[in-house]
């Protein structure tokens, strides 16, 4: 009777061994980190005091080039649309005005991949000048929103949200300024800092609801 009950038990402990043993392997194999995303290229040809003044420039558009990374060993990524916002700060009241917006239509990315996407578009020549500094500067801001999938092994996870935003100077040869000596300006988490549990608890429990069932 008591040889029973503790065979009960010790088998019993074994499973919830194997068990969290097998949770923490998944946890390990299957979180995944969210892109990298940074602008590595920022140009408004109006503000290129070499090539020309403001207010007789032929060219009221600017150019970006946003540089987005894979940081996962063998987790691809699937982006959807990737939506850019650009504004600019009045020098007299520091509000941002809308200049306008860009969508790098969807796309995948294997894993430890970097790409590179540029986007452009006309912007209103009052709002610029608005913006602009005596010394030929001004300080725009780029908002970047997202939503990807991890694609591990044969599944893709549900939708994770991106939201990121940099603010910075572009110079009186129309370019921006490198941050802290920086070459890239980094695109930075609007969000509080929490999502990473979620996204891993997430990942988790689609495997283990949605996925596991058909391994067997
Ligand atoms: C600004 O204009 C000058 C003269 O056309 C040109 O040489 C230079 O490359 C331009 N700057 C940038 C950042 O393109
Ligand atoms: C714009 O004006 C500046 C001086 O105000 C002049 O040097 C430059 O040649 C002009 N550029 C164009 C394209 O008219
Ligand atoms: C600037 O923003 C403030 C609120 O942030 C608002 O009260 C004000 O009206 C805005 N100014 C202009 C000129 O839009
Ligand atoms: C440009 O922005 C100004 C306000 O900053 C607005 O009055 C004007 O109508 C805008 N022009 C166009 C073409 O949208
Ligand atoms: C230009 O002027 C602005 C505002 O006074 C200042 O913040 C910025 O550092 C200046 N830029 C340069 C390159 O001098
Ligand atoms: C861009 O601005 C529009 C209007 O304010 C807003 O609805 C949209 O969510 C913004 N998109 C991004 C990427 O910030």
């Amino acid at each position: 009777m008591a040889d029973t009950q503790e065979g009960c038990c010790r088998c019993c402990c074994s499973f919830v061994f194997t068990l969290g043993l097998t949770a923490l392997f998944m946890w390990l194999s299957l979180r995944a980190d969210k892109p990298k995303s940074s602008i590595i290229n920022f140009y408004l040809p109006a503000l290129n005091r070499t090539l020309n003044d403001f207010n007789n420039s032929t060219n009221y558009s600017l150019y970006f080039t946003l540089k987005l990374n894979n940081p996962n060993k063998d987790k691809g990524i699937n982006y959807d649309d990737v939506k850019v916002n650009i504004s600019v700060f009045d020098i007299q009241t520091g509000n941002a005005s809308l200049l306008g917006n860009y969508a790098v239509p969807r796309f995948y990315q294997g894993h430890k991949k970097k790409a590179q996407k540029q986007g452009q578009l006309d912007y209103n020549k009052t709002m610029v000048s608005k913006g602009l500094y005596p010394n030929g500067t001004a300080e725009f801001q780029l908002d970047m929103v997202t939503q990807v999938r991890f694609k591990i092994l044969f599944w893709r996870t549900k939708r994770h949200q991106i939201n990121v935003k940099a603010k910075f100077a572009v110079d009186d040869k129309g370019t921006k300024v490198n941050p802290r000596k920086k070459k890239d300006v980094p695109l930075t988490s609007t969000a509080p800092k929490r999502g990473y549990c979620n996204l891993v608890m997430g990942i988790l429990v689609n495997f283990v609801i949605l996925k596991f069932p058909s391994f067997w």
